[in-house]
């Protein structure tokens, strides 16, 4: 019974531990290759933009949001889930050159060229 009393505690906190760790492992999901989301070479220049500009505040393969909602299948529906705009080429290649409320705008830091790549992937989520 004592030996008992002394390694209960014991299982209970590394079960504790291990359940935490996998929990973590949930969100810490490997980021996948190029290759493997089969993105051509303009996607995969779109895909670098959209990771220095739009990752901190869009989730790209998650349904969660961030600062902004996701762009998750972005061009897989008829209209954008906040504006209610359009989800067409045009009025996404508006809003990233113009921003939104709480958006800035990119159309001073990104070539139309680019924009186009950007795009270009945003149609693969
Ligand atoms: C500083 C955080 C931030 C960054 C960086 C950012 N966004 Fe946003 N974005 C938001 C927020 C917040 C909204 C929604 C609120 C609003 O309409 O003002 C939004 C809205 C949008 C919308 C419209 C969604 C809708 O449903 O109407 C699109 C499309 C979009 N962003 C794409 C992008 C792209 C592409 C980039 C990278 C070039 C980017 N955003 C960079 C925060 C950000």
């Amino acid at each position: 019974m004592n030996f008992f009393k002394l390694i209960f505690p014991g299982f209970v906190v590394s079960m504790a531990i291990l359940a935490l760790l996998a929990f973590a492992g949930c969100d810490v999901e490997r980021r996948k290759s190029n290759a493997e989301l089969g993105l051509n070479p303009q996607q995969a220049e779109g895909r670098k933009l959209y990771d220095d500009y739009c990752d901190r505040c869009h989730e790209a393969y998650s349904s969660r949001g961030k600062k902004g909602p996701r762009l998750q299948g972005v061009f897989k529906q008829q209209y954008l889930s906040i504006s209610g705009l359009p989800a067409s080429d045009d009025r996404v290649a508006e809003i990233v050159k113009n921003g939104r409320a709480k958006m800035e705008g990119f159309g001073q830091v990104m070539t139309d060229q680019q924009i186009q790549n950007l795009l270009a992937y945003l149609h693969t989520l």
